[in-house]
């Protein structure tokens, strides 16, 4: 009995690993443990083994059963472990970059974005962001901006209700309304307060104003702003670096012209003008992409900077605007519209 005990285990021990597919293993389980299988044969015959040898021979059986019923748990893994194999096919390494192209491409805005960013880092400029939701405050009054200014005539942008809370934009003075931002230049106060000079930043975002929407104009746009304050700053780095930049971005064969203007918080103020004939569909002689000057004095003594000290240049130019350029696109609200034949035209 011992012997044929011992001998059974062997023989599953040696057949169950070979065994690939679940009918098989379901017979070779019903044959060896099964009700008409080959232990309960044995067990059987349990009745011929003398009284005294009983409790030993019932001990054999049941290791005996236990090491079967190990071997088939062990085969029936193996078996479900080769069935789901197959299931997910061939064998992947996920770890390996993906095959296909990358879904996507960015957005022609982000390209021009990006590469203004670039351009502007090669001369040291840092990259800063901040808020859309702005207060008054450093939208307009400390950009030496009074409220009677027309720019802050409430029709022209948008304003929140009174009593509207935001936890990331402190209000200066109580009472003060909360707005989207008009312009990015809002950035310039919240960057001086927060360091000391020389400061050179960039500062690219969305922008937001009650404009009608047309051909050129959107009530949300983007702009990029960039401020530079140092000792002896002068027009000519301003001119020399928009030379720069400009050519940089549109080529050599740009030309940039700066025109007399007012804005509040630089004088002299400048509005720039690009010539770009070689750009697609450009056929006009001069565009005016941006607005420029030299920080004015009031704006360092709202900021606490000696006005006698420091000196410095700001700028703000209209993103869409230079894409259209570079792209020859004559409608800005292609750039909102996610429609792909447009989209994949940058990809
Ligand atoms: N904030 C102006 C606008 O939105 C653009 C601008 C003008 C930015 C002069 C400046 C600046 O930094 O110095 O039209």
């Amino acid at each position: 009995m011992q012997d044929q005990l011992s001998a059974l285990v062997e023989r599953a021990a040696a057949e169950i690993p070979h065994i690939c597919s679940r009918p098989e293993f379901e017979a070779a389980k019903a044959g060896f443990v099964g009700p008409k299988g080959e232990l309960t044969g044995l067990m059987k015959q349990m009745g011929h083994v003398p009284k005294e040898e009983k409790p030993a021979v019932g001990k054999l059986i049941n290791e005996t059963k236990q090491q079967l019923l190990k071997i088939l748990e062990a085969g029936l893994a193996r078996i479900e472990a080769a069935e789901l194999a197959a299931a997910l096919g061939p064998a992947i390494d996920p770890t390996l970059p993906s095959p296909d192209p990358l879904p996507g491409a960015r957005h022609p805005l982000t390209q021009v974005r990006e590469e203004l960013n670039a351009i502007l880092r090669k001369v040291g400029f840092t990259v800063v962001e901040g808020p859309e939701v702005e207060t008054e405050y450093y939208c307009f009054d400390a950009l030496n901006t009074p409220p009677t200014h027309p720019a802050r005539d409430p029709q022209d942008t948008f304003y929140f209700p009174a009593d509207a809370k935001f936890s990331n934009v402190a209000r200066k003075v109580a009472g003060e309304k909360y707005l989207l931002r008009t312009h990015t230049s809002s950035v310039q106060i919240r960057t001086m307060l927060k360091g000391e000079p020389p400061i050179r930043i960039v500062s690219p975002g969305r922008v937001y104003r009650r404009d009608t929407v047309d051909a050129t104009h959107s009530a949300n746009f983007h702009q990029l702003e960039g401020l530079y304050v140092d000792k002896n700053v002068t027009v000519k780095d301003l001119k020399a670096l928009l030379d720069y930049v400009l050519k940089s971005l549109l080529g050599s064969d740009t030309q940039v012209r700066f025109r007399p203007h007012y804005f509040g918080y630089t004088e002299p103020s400048f509005e720039v003008d690009l010539s770009a004939k070689h750009l697609p569909k450009v056929n006009q002689e001069w565009v005016e992409i941006m607005g420029c000057g030299m920080v004015d004095p009031a704006v360092f003594e709202d900021v606490g900077y000696d006005a006698s000290v420091w000196t410095g240049y700001a700028f703000g130019m209209g993103i869409e605007r230079i894409a259209m350029m570079i792209y020859g696109i004559d409608d800005i609200r292609y750039f909102y519209q996610n429609d792909l034949r447009f989209l994949r035209q940058f990809a």
